[in-house]
Order: C-alpha cells, then sequence, then structure tokens
C-alpha cells in the first residue's frame, strides 16, 4: 500500500502489517491487560519518552491502536480514538469541548440518546444546546451565540433522511470560530469523509455500518491531534475504551465496507423507488430519489452519488399505524428490529410517528423485492376489505 492506494485497498489494508514477532497475518487479538518490562531502566526510558511502550491496555492496546490507525486513515484524520461504543465517543467529544459550560448548536433531528444527552445532561455541567434543521445552514448560522463552542450535526438525520451541507455549514463554522463535529455513522467513511470538507471532528457509531453485522458494539472519534486529545483523555476518564475484541472484529469488519456500502446503496435505491411506485405508500424518505429535497446536496457532497446514498430509507403508508403492523407482519426476509448497518435488512416502526425505518441490508435485490411486495400486498388487502364493508 502507498499514497496512491485506493479507498478499497486502504480498507484492507491501512494500520496492518504482519506481526513482528510471530509473523502472523492479519492482526492478532492482544486480549491482555498489563505488559511485561524486561529491566527497570527500561520503565525509565518509557516515563523519560524515549522508548514508548504499551503499559496497561485501557491506556493503549496494540490491537485497537492497530484499529485506529486504520480509521484514521480512512477518515484522512491526524489521530482517532476508538470507545466503547458510538454513545462514549459522543459524551466524552461534547463533554470534553463543552467543559466549563458553553453552547452548542445542533440538529434537531438526532440520534435520540444524543439529543437526551444534549438537553438533559449537558445542562447539568453548565452547557446548553439550541436545536434547529440542520438542511437549513443559514438557520445555524442564526442560533449560533457568542457562547457557541461547537455545531453537532448528522449529514443525514434519522428518522426522515433530511441531508445536511457539511461543505456549507464547515465553511460557516469556520468563518465564526467554531468547531463543527459531525456524526458519519449513516453514511461511513466509504461514502463521506467530513474532515476532506471542512469538518473539525467526526463521531461514529461503529456499531452499525463499519462492523456490518451487528455483532460489536464499538465507536470512534477523528481530528486533528490538538482537539482529540482532550477527547481521549475524557474517554480514559469516563473508562469508555474499546475493548481488544471488539477492535479485532471491527478490523475485519472494515475490509469489506466499500463492497457493503455500494450494495446497501444499491439495494435501498431500489426498495425505496418500489415504495414510492405504490399506491399505499404515502411518502418515501431516502436521499437518492431524485424527488426528496435534499437530493441535489446529497449528489454533491457523495460524489454525485457514484457509490449511492446510503442504505437508509423511510416511509409513510396511506393508511398510518394499522397498516404498518400489516406491512410488519407479513414480512419474511427482513427483520423487525432496532439498530442499523447489518448486513440483513431491518425494519422498525417509528415509536410517536407513522413512518417505518428501514435499513436496508445487501440481500439479493430480488428477494427483497419480493419481501417488501408481500408487505405491501397485506396491507392493500386490508385497504380492499374494509372498502369492500
Ligand atoms: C447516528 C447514530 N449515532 C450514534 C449512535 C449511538 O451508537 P451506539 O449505539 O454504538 O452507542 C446511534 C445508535 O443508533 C446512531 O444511530
Amino acid at each position: 500500500m502507498d499514497e496512491r492506494s485506493g479507498f478499497a485497498t486502504r480498507c484492507i489494508h491501512a494500520g496492518e502489517a504482519p506481526d513482528p514477532s510471530t509473523g502472523a497475518h492479519g492482526v492478532p487479538l492482544y486480549q491482555n491487560v498489563t505488559y511485561a518490562f524486561h529491566s527497570a531502566e527500561q520503565v525509565d526510558a518509557m516515563r523519560a519518552g524515549e522508548a514508548p511502550r504499551f503499559t496497561y491496555s485501557p491506556r493503549g492496546n496494540p490491537t485497537v491502536r492497530c484499529l485506529e490507525l486504520k480509521l484514521a486513515d480512512l477518515e484522512e484524520a491526524e489521530t482517532v480514538v476508538a470507545t466503547a461504543s458510538g454513545m462514549a465517543a459522543i459524551s466524552a467529544t461534547l463533554l470534553a469541548l463543552l467543559a466549563g459550560g458553553g453552547h452548542v448548536v445542533a440538529s434537531d433531528e438526532i440520534y435520540e440518546l444524543t439529543r437526551t444527552l444534549l438537553d438533559r445532561d449537558l445542562p447539568t455541567y453548565g452547557g446548553r444546546a439550541t436545536f434547529v434543521d440542520a438542511s437549513d445552514p443559514a438557520a445555524i448560522e442564526a442560533a449560533l451565540e457568542p457562547e457557541t463552542r461547537a455545531i453537532y450535526v448528522e449529514p443525514v438525520s434519522n428518522p426522515l433522511l433530511r441531508v445536511a451541507d457539511i461543505v456549507a455549514i464547515a465553511e460557516i463554522a469556520r468563518r465564526r470560530g467554531v468547531l463543527l463535529v459531525v456524526d458519519n455513522t449513516f453514511l461511513s467513511p466509504a461514502l463521506l469523509r467530513p474532515l476532506t470538507l471542512g469538518a473539525d471532528v467526526v463521531v461514529h457509531s461503529a456499531t452499525k455500518y463499519l462492523s456490518g453485522h451487528g455483532q460489536v458494539q464499538g465507536g470512534f472519534v477523528c481530528g486533528r491531534r490538538d482537539v482529540v486529545g482532550p477527547i481521549r483523555e475524557k474517554m480514559v476518564m469516563l473508562g469508555g475504551q474499546m475493548p481488544p475484541f471488539a477492535a479485532w472484529t471491527l478490523l475485519a469488519g472494515i475490509k469489506t465496507l466499500p463492497l457493503r456500502m455500494e450494495r446497501h446503496g444499491a439495494n435501498a435505491l431500489a426498495v425505496a423507488r418500489q415504495l414510492a411506485a405504490h399506491p399505499a405508500v404515502a411518502r418515501v424518505n431516502y436521499p437518492g430519489l431524485e424527488g426528496h429535497p435534499g437530493h441535489a446536496v446529497a449528489r454533491r457532497m457523495l460524489d454525485g452519488g457514484r457509490r449511492g446514498f446510503g442504505g437508509m430509507v423511510s416511509f409513510t403508508l396511506v393508511d398510518g399505524c394499522a397498516a404498518n403492523r400489516r406491512f410488519l407482519n407479513a414480512l419474511s426476509l427482513c427483520t423487525i428490529a432496532v439498530s442499523l448497518g447489518d448486513v440483513g435488512t431491518l425494519a422498525w416502526p417509528w415509536h410517536g410517528r407513522d413512518l417505518i425505518r428501514l435499513s436496508v441490508g445487501i440481500e439479493d435485490g430480488v428477494d427483497l423485492e419480493r419481501d417488501i411486495a408481500a408487505g405491501l400486498a397485506a396491507v392493500e388487502t386490508a385497504a380492499l376489505v374494509l372498502a369492500a364493508r
């Protein structure tokens, strides 16, 4: 691998080399807690910074370190810290950036626990948040205050899939001297690398597309050393480190990320079109559809959509919640489950809204089409029966 290597090559090789002591191909799982020194002098040299060494796994572990180097390469970050979950990454980031108070302007449609952290917990540490529609950069700028330290957005919102223009928001952040934090969970670095567009910090729930197989929890914070350094310290204080086994599992998952993301995107576009063409469906939210209000921004931001627009689709049925139940109960391939980014398609009725969110997987497109068609047929049949009464 060299500086000309493409993204797929870097997903496989970045941060990795055969193990120097055994020649093992693929990063070994270092499941130990502590590290042996052969002499007191070696301890002195480590403490003086002359011969850096791992000392204690919660402060640094070779398997986790290899994963951090891989992600730094993929997100084009100076440094990356791996965490135990997406929320560990997000809470360490916000608590470090807002230490001693301050204000954050955040998207009004973000992951619900991030919203709760900003809304409920942050004020107990002296911080404040204002929530705005992040698909409107002017609304973000208007919400900035003298005490604002950061803007916090998800490029594609959850569950309505509104698109935030990261280039425009990064320009506002730079001009107004605040940091831009982007949660890149929904798109992953295979589709979007926010740091290259001017963002200062990228956070991830690695539990989703980076893992890809729904087997592991994890998170990342990526950015410049001067910004991520204090976040790493906060994360260590909070005990939010990624365990070595999770890192080892993620090293494997990330190797197929670009292949999976393209397939997620192709399947999601086909499902979105299938839903949009059906009379039982009132509305489909997918940034890859030409009629979606964020389509032009998404196309610009995601390299013309060459690798797709991601795997998340949401939709509303004409007959509301009762129809949602019929649709979900008629599915046999898709699983009724929360979470996202899994190789298998997950369908979830959104609490408090007439909305179903699909995390479209990488199954064969024809099989997915058949399953979605069965769901829609169940809705249609019920509507006909009701109409005939
Ligand atoms: C966009 C987004 N960010 C962060 C998180 C939190 O990640 P985790 O569940 O790994 O803590 C989630 C979880 O669903 C998410 O959807």
